[in-house]
Protein backbone atom coordinates (compact mmCIF):
# COMPACT_ATOMS: atom_id res chain seq x y z
CA UNK A 1 0.00 0.00 0.00
CA UNK A 2 1.78 3.52 -0.28
CA UNK A 3 2.19 6.43 1.49
CA UNK A 4 -1.03 7.84 -0.16
CA UNK A 5 -3.29 5.05 0.58
CA UNK A 6 -2.54 4.43 4.00
CA UNK A 7 -3.07 8.32 4.49
CA UNK A 8 -6.70 8.08 3.35
CA UNK A 9 -7.47 4.61 5.11
CA UNK A 10 -6.43 6.21 8.24
CA UNK A 11 -8.82 9.11 7.46
CA UNK A 12 -11.46 7.37 6.32
CA UNK A 13 -11.03 5.05 9.89
CA UNK A 14 -11.04 8.15 11.63
CA UNK A 15 -13.96 9.38 10.06
CA UNK A 16 -15.83 5.68 10.85
CA UNK A 17 -14.77 6.09 13.91
CA UNK A 18 -16.19 9.50 14.89
CA UNK A 19 -19.50 8.64 13.55
CA UNK A 20 -19.80 5.62 15.44
CA UNK A 21 -18.33 6.26 18.60
CA UNK A 22 -21.30 6.44 20.03
CA UNK A 23 -22.15 2.38 18.55
CA UNK A 24 -18.63 1.18 20.50
CA UNK A 25 -16.96 0.46 17.59
CA UNK A 26 -13.04 -0.11 18.35
CA UNK A 27 -10.67 1.83 16.44
CA UNK A 28 -8.96 -1.70 15.14
CA UNK A 29 -12.66 -2.35 13.69
CA UNK A 30 -12.82 1.02 11.78
CA UNK A 31 -8.86 0.48 10.75
CA UNK A 32 -10.56 -2.88 9.36
CA UNK A 33 -13.81 -1.52 7.67
CA UNK A 34 -11.55 1.47 6.36
CA UNK A 35 -10.50 -0.13 3.37
CA UNK A 36 -14.00 -1.27 2.35
CA UNK A 37 -16.22 1.85 2.24
CA UNK A 38 -13.07 3.94 0.70
CA UNK A 39 -13.30 1.90 -2.36
CA UNK A 40 -16.81 1.55 -2.14
CA UNK A 41 -16.97 5.53 -1.89
CA UNK A 42 -14.88 5.69 -4.70
CA UNK A 43 -16.56 3.63 -7.07
CA UNK A 44 -19.78 5.35 -6.10
CA UNK A 45 -18.70 8.63 -7.39
CA UNK A 46 -17.10 6.96 -10.59
CA UNK A 47 -20.87 5.25 -11.30
CA UNK A 48 -22.46 7.79 -10.57
CA UNK A 49 -24.25 5.40 -8.21
CA UNK A 50 -26.33 6.21 -4.79
CA UNK A 51 -26.54 4.27 -2.07
CA UNK A 52 -29.91 3.98 -0.66
CA UNK A 53 -30.18 2.04 2.87
CA UNK A 54 -32.99 1.20 5.05
CA UNK A 55 -33.08 1.85 8.77
CA UNK A 56 -32.92 -1.79 9.93
CA UNK A 57 -29.03 -2.10 7.94
CA UNK A 58 -25.99 -2.33 10.13
CA UNK A 59 -24.11 0.76 11.03
CA UNK A 60 -20.98 0.07 8.61
CA UNK A 61 -23.35 0.45 5.76
CA UNK A 62 -25.46 3.24 7.76
CA UNK A 63 -22.67 5.16 8.91
CA UNK A 64 -19.94 4.13 5.85
CA UNK A 65 -21.58 4.06 2.64
CA UNK A 66 -25.23 4.94 2.70
CA UNK A 67 -26.44 8.33 1.04
CA UNK A 68 -29.76 8.31 2.24
CA UNK A 69 -31.45 6.03 4.96
CA UNK A 70 -34.85 6.05 5.96
CA UNK A 71 -38.24 4.35 5.72
CA UNK A 72 -39.73 2.57 2.83
CA UNK A 73 -41.39 5.85 1.87
CA UNK A 74 -38.72 7.87 1.96
CA UNK A 75 -36.71 5.51 0.16
CA UNK A 76 -39.14 5.40 -2.58
CA UNK A 77 -39.34 9.01 -3.04
CA UNK A 78 -35.39 9.13 -2.72
CA UNK A 79 -34.95 6.24 -5.59
CA UNK A 80 -37.31 8.97 -7.97
CA UNK A 81 -35.74 12.08 -7.41
CA UNK A 82 -32.30 10.45 -7.85
CA UNK A 83 -30.74 11.87 -10.40
CA UNK A 84 -27.69 9.23 -10.17
CA UNK A 85 -26.96 6.15 -12.95
CA UNK A 86 -27.04 3.79 -10.52
CA UNK A 87 -29.02 2.97 -7.39
CA UNK A 88 -27.37 -0.02 -4.88
CA UNK A 89 -30.28 -0.40 -2.48
CA UNK A 90 -29.40 -1.91 0.51
CA UNK A 91 -32.41 -3.21 1.45
CA UNK A 92 -34.40 -5.86 0.61
CA UNK A 93 -35.67 -7.24 -3.02
CA UNK A 94 -39.49 -5.72 -2.98
CA UNK A 95 -37.64 -1.98 -2.36
CA UNK A 96 -35.11 -2.53 -4.48
CA UNK A 97 -38.05 -3.56 -7.29
CA UNK A 98 -39.84 -0.57 -6.43
CA UNK A 99 -37.10 1.60 -6.78
CA UNK A 100 -36.60 0.18 -10.50
CA UNK A 101 -39.92 0.71 -11.27
CA UNK A 102 -40.49 4.38 -10.11
CA UNK A 103 -36.70 4.88 -12.29
CA UNK A 104 -37.02 2.44 -15.08
CA UNK A 105 -33.74 4.37 -16.79
CA UNK A 106 -31.72 3.71 -13.79
CA UNK A 107 -29.61 0.16 -12.82
CA UNK A 108 -30.78 -1.30 -9.59
CA UNK A 109 -28.58 -3.40 -7.84
CA UNK A 110 -29.72 -5.81 -5.13
CA UNK A 111 -26.00 -6.62 -3.30
CA UNK A 112 -27.91 -10.06 -2.54
CA UNK A 113 -30.98 -12.24 -4.42
CA UNK A 114 -31.73 -13.67 -1.56
CA UNK A 115 -32.89 -10.77 0.68
CA UNK A 116 -36.51 -11.62 0.40
CA UNK A 117 -39.38 -10.83 2.51
CA UNK A 118 -42.29 -13.11 3.90
CA UNK A 119 -44.62 -10.71 3.24
CA UNK A 120 -44.01 -10.33 -0.16
CA UNK A 121 -43.62 -14.00 -0.48
CA UNK A 122 -47.21 -14.34 1.40
CA UNK A 123 -48.94 -13.61 -1.87
CA UNK A 124 -49.32 -13.61 -5.28
CA UNK A 125 -50.95 -12.19 -8.24
CA UNK A 126 -53.48 -15.17 -8.57
CA UNK A 127 -54.21 -15.21 -4.77
CA UNK A 128 -54.92 -11.12 -5.28
CA UNK A 129 -57.29 -12.08 -8.60
CA UNK A 130 -58.85 -14.69 -5.83
CA UNK A 131 -59.77 -12.12 -3.32
CA UNK A 132 -60.96 -9.85 -6.35
CA UNK A 133 -63.49 -12.70 -7.47
CA UNK A 134 -64.69 -13.02 -3.90
CA UNK A 135 -65.24 -9.37 -2.90
CA UNK A 136 -66.40 -7.28 -6.27
CA UNK A 137 -66.14 -3.78 -6.29
CA UNK A 138 -63.90 -3.61 -3.45
CA UNK A 139 -60.26 -1.47 -4.08
CA UNK A 140 -56.98 -3.16 -3.18
CA UNK A 141 -54.46 -1.58 -1.49
CA UNK A 142 -51.29 -2.99 -1.46
CA UNK A 143 -48.58 -2.68 0.90
CA UNK A 144 -45.34 -1.94 -0.46
CA UNK A 145 -43.92 -5.10 0.89
CA UNK A 146 -45.04 -7.11 -2.15
CA UNK A 147 -43.72 -7.89 -5.44
CA UNK A 148 -44.27 -6.10 -8.81
CA UNK A 149 -46.60 -8.68 -9.88
CA UNK A 150 -48.96 -8.21 -6.90
CA UNK A 151 -48.59 -4.54 -6.97
CA UNK A 152 -49.85 -4.50 -10.53
CA UNK A 153 -53.36 -6.47 -9.68
CA UNK A 154 -53.72 -3.65 -7.03
CA UNK A 155 -55.61 -0.25 -7.26
CA UNK A 156 -53.10 1.52 -4.93
CA UNK A 157 -49.63 0.95 -3.06
CA UNK A 158 -49.08 2.07 0.31
CA UNK A 159 -46.27 2.22 2.87
CA UNK A 160 -46.14 1.63 6.87
CA UNK A 161 -45.92 5.42 6.42
CA UNK A 162 -49.11 6.39 4.92
CA UNK A 163 -51.63 3.38 5.09
CA UNK A 164 -54.65 4.71 6.49
CA UNK A 165 -54.30 7.87 4.15
CA UNK A 166 -54.26 5.74 0.98
CA UNK A 167 -56.98 3.28 2.88
CA UNK A 168 -59.15 7.13 3.41
CA UNK A 169 -58.54 8.38 -0.25
CA UNK A 170 -61.13 5.34 -1.89
CA UNK A 171 -65.00 6.35 -1.40
CA UNK A 172 -65.84 2.54 -1.11
CA UNK A 173 -66.55 1.26 2.16
CA UNK A 174 -64.98 -1.93 1.77
CA UNK A 175 -61.48 -2.46 1.02
CA UNK A 176 -59.40 -5.19 0.38
CA UNK A 177 -55.70 -4.86 2.39
CA UNK A 178 -53.29 -7.06 1.13
CA UNK A 179 -50.57 -8.69 2.33
CA UNK A 180 -50.35 -8.20 5.99
CA UNK A 181 -52.75 -9.67 8.16
CA UNK A 182 -51.79 -8.12 11.44
CA UNK A 183 -51.60 -5.02 9.96
CA UNK A 184 -54.69 -4.89 8.07
CA UNK A 185 -56.06 -5.78 11.98
CA UNK A 186 -54.42 -2.79 13.27
CA UNK A 187 -55.20 -0.10 10.74
CA UNK A 188 -59.19 -1.78 11.26
CA UNK A 189 -59.30 0.06 14.02
CA UNK A 190 -58.46 3.04 12.83
CA UNK A 191 -60.66 2.96 10.14
CA UNK A 192 -64.72 2.69 9.39
CA UNK A 193 -64.31 1.22 6.50
CA UNK A 194 -64.10 -2.71 6.17
CA UNK A 195 -60.65 -3.96 5.48
CA UNK A 196 -60.57 -7.56 3.88
CA UNK A 197 -57.60 -8.90 4.53
CA UNK A 198 -55.08 -11.83 3.20
CA UNK A 199 -52.81 -14.15 5.68
CA UNK A 200 -49.42 -13.14 4.98
CA UNK A 201 -46.99 -12.56 8.28
CA UNK A 202 -43.99 -10.98 8.91
CA UNK A 203 -41.28 -13.49 9.94
CA UNK A 204 -39.52 -10.89 12.94
CA UNK A 205 -42.18 -9.03 14.04
CA UNK A 206 -44.86 -11.86 14.95
CA UNK A 207 -42.04 -13.32 17.25
CA UNK A 208 -43.56 -10.59 19.59
CA UNK A 209 -46.27 -11.36 21.99
CA UNK A 210 -47.98 -9.33 24.50
CA UNK A 211 -46.83 -11.35 27.46
CA UNK A 212 -43.15 -10.80 26.54
CA UNK A 213 -43.98 -6.74 25.77
CA UNK A 214 -45.97 -6.21 29.63
CA UNK A 215 -43.07 -7.86 31.21
CA UNK A 216 -40.91 -5.51 29.79
CA UNK A 217 -43.07 -2.30 30.78
CA UNK A 218 -42.82 -4.18 33.92
CA UNK A 219 -39.26 -3.59 34.39
CA UNK A 220 -39.19 -0.17 32.59
CA UNK A 221 -42.59 1.65 34.18
CA UNK A 222 -41.38 4.65 33.21
CA UNK A 223 -40.52 3.49 28.92
CA UNK A 224 -42.45 4.99 26.44
CA UNK A 225 -43.39 1.72 24.16
CA UNK A 226 -43.12 2.01 19.97
CA UNK A 227 -44.04 -0.94 17.91
CA UNK A 228 -44.37 -1.49 13.74
CA UNK A 229 -47.48 -1.68 12.80
CA UNK A 230 -46.87 -5.00 11.52
CA UNK A 231 -46.71 -6.39 15.19
CA UNK A 232 -49.69 -8.41 16.47
CA UNK A 233 -52.95 -6.17 17.45
CA UNK A 234 -52.55 -7.38 20.94
CA UNK A 235 -48.49 -6.27 20.94
CA UNK A 236 -50.24 -2.94 19.45
CA UNK A 237 -52.24 -2.17 21.97
CA UNK A 238 -49.27 -2.03 24.74
CA UNK A 239 -47.72 0.89 22.86
CA UNK A 240 -47.76 4.13 23.11
CA UNK A 241 -46.79 4.58 19.10
CA UNK A 242 -47.77 2.31 16.20
CA UNK A 243 -46.39 3.21 12.95
CA UNK A 244 -43.56 3.19 10.73
CA UNK A 245 -39.69 2.77 11.39
CA UNK A 246 -39.15 6.35 10.12
CA UNK A 247 -41.99 7.80 12.39
CA UNK A 248 -40.54 6.17 15.58
CA UNK A 249 -37.17 8.90 15.54
CA UNK A 250 -40.27 11.77 15.11
CA UNK A 251 -42.24 10.29 18.23
CA UNK A 252 -38.59 10.04 20.18
CA UNK A 253 -37.93 13.65 18.89
CA UNK A 254 -41.13 14.91 19.86
CA UNK A 255 -41.65 12.90 23.44
CA UNK A 256 -39.94 14.25 26.60
CA UNK A 257 -40.04 11.02 27.96
CA UNK A 258 -35.91 9.40 28.79
CA UNK A 259 -36.89 5.60 27.93
CA UNK A 260 -38.36 4.28 25.26
CA UNK A 261 -39.35 0.69 24.11
CA UNK A 262 -38.24 -0.49 20.27
CA UNK A 263 -40.61 -3.56 19.51
CA UNK A 264 -39.30 -3.66 15.75
CA UNK A 265 -35.90 -4.65 14.07
CA UNK A 266 -32.79 -4.44 15.63
CA UNK A 267 -31.50 -2.17 13.66
CA UNK A 268 -33.54 0.34 14.40
CA UNK A 269 -32.33 0.22 18.15
CA UNK A 270 -29.03 0.89 17.04
CA UNK A 271 -29.90 3.95 15.06
CA UNK A 272 -32.08 5.59 17.21
CA UNK A 273 -29.08 5.12 19.76
CA UNK A 274 -26.67 7.06 17.51
CA UNK A 275 -29.55 9.97 16.72
CA UNK A 276 -30.92 10.16 20.15
CA UNK A 277 -27.54 9.74 22.51
CA UNK A 278 -29.46 11.24 24.97
CA UNK A 279 -32.07 8.78 25.59
CA UNK A 280 -32.05 5.28 26.33
CA UNK A 281 -33.69 3.06 24.76
CA UNK A 282 -34.93 -1.09 25.50
CA UNK A 283 -34.80 -3.28 22.28
CA UNK A 284 -36.63 -6.07 22.61
CA UNK A 285 -35.63 -6.51 19.07
CA UNK A 286 -35.50 -9.96 16.39
CA UNK A 287 -33.49 -9.78 13.49
CA UNK A 288 -34.90 -9.94 9.94
CA UNK A 289 -32.72 -12.24 8.08
CA UNK A 290 -33.65 -10.76 4.80
CA UNK A 291 -32.36 -7.44 6.03
CA UNK A 292 -28.71 -8.56 7.29
CA UNK A 293 -28.09 -10.19 4.07
CA UNK A 294 -26.66 -6.95 2.98
CA UNK A 295 -22.75 -6.51 3.79
CA UNK A 296 -20.24 -4.40 2.59
CA UNK A 297 -18.60 -6.75 1.11
CA UNK A 298 -21.88 -7.66 -1.55
CA UNK A 299 -22.20 -3.57 -1.98
CA UNK A 300 -18.70 -3.51 -3.25
CA UNK A 301 -19.50 -6.56 -5.79
CA UNK A 302 -22.22 -4.73 -6.69
CA UNK A 303 -20.07 -1.83 -7.73
CA UNK A 304 -17.63 -3.84 -9.10
CA UNK A 305 -19.64 -6.48 -11.25
CA UNK A 306 -22.97 -4.88 -11.32
CA UNK A 307 -24.08 -7.77 -8.91
CA UNK A 308 -27.25 -8.53 -9.16
CA UNK A 309 -29.38 -6.11 -11.33
CA UNK A 310 -33.25 -5.72 -10.53
CA UNK A 311 -35.61 -6.12 -13.73
CA UNK A 312 -38.97 -5.59 -14.19
CA UNK A 313 -41.26 -7.05 -17.00
CA UNK A 314 -42.67 -3.86 -18.79
CA UNK A 315 -45.85 -4.39 -18.63
CA UNK A 316 -45.97 -5.41 -15.35
CA UNK A 317 -44.39 -2.42 -14.76
CA UNK A 318 -47.06 -0.64 -16.28
CA UNK A 319 -50.03 -1.70 -14.39
CA UNK A 320 -48.05 -1.54 -11.26
CA UNK A 321 -46.96 2.41 -11.66
CA UNK A 322 -50.51 3.24 -11.82
CA UNK A 323 -50.88 2.04 -7.86
CA UNK A 324 -47.46 3.47 -7.40
CA UNK A 325 -48.65 6.70 -8.71
CA UNK A 326 -51.80 6.48 -6.73
CA UNK A 327 -49.71 6.04 -3.26
CA UNK A 328 -47.12 8.71 -4.78
CA UNK A 329 -50.15 11.15 -4.74
CA UNK A 330 -51.65 10.67 -1.87
CA UNK A 331 -48.60 11.80 -0.14
P1 LIG B 1 -40.83 0.73 7.26
O1 LIG B 1 -41.26 1.27 5.94
O2 LIG B 1 -41.69 1.16 8.40
O3 LIG B 1 -39.40 1.02 7.54
O4 LIG B 1 -41.02 -0.88 7.22
C1 LIG B 1 -40.38 -1.70 6.32
C2 LIG B 1 -40.29 -3.06 6.81
O5 LIG B 1 -39.89 -3.97 6.12
C3 LIG B 1 -40.68 -3.30 8.18
O6 LIG B 1 -40.43 -4.59 8.53
FE1 LIG C 1 -40.04 -8.36 5.48
FE2 LIG C 1 -40.38 -8.47 8.09
FE3 LIG C 1 -37.92 -8.44 7.11
FE4 LIG C 1 -39.44 -6.22 7.00
S1 LIG C 1 -38.68 -7.21 8.83
S2 LIG C 1 -38.21 -7.08 5.35
S3 LIG C 1 -41.46 -7.13 6.68
S4 LIG C 1 -39.45 -10.04 6.81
Amino acid sequence: MGIQTTLSVESEAARLLASRGRLKYSREQCAQLAELTLEINRLKKEKNAVILAHNYQTADIIYGVADYVGDSLYLSRKARESDADVIVFCGVRFMAETAKMLSPQKKVLLPDLKAGCSLAEGISAADVWALKIKHPGAPVVCYINSYAETKAESDAVCTSGNALKVIESFPEQEIIFIPDQFMAANLQKETKKKLISHNALCIVHETFTAHQIASFKKLYPQAQTMAHIECSPEVAALADYVGSTGKMADFVDKSLAKQFMVVTECGMGDLLRVQFPDREFIVPCAMCPYMKRITLEGVLRALLKGEHEIKVDESVRRKAMNALDRMLSVG
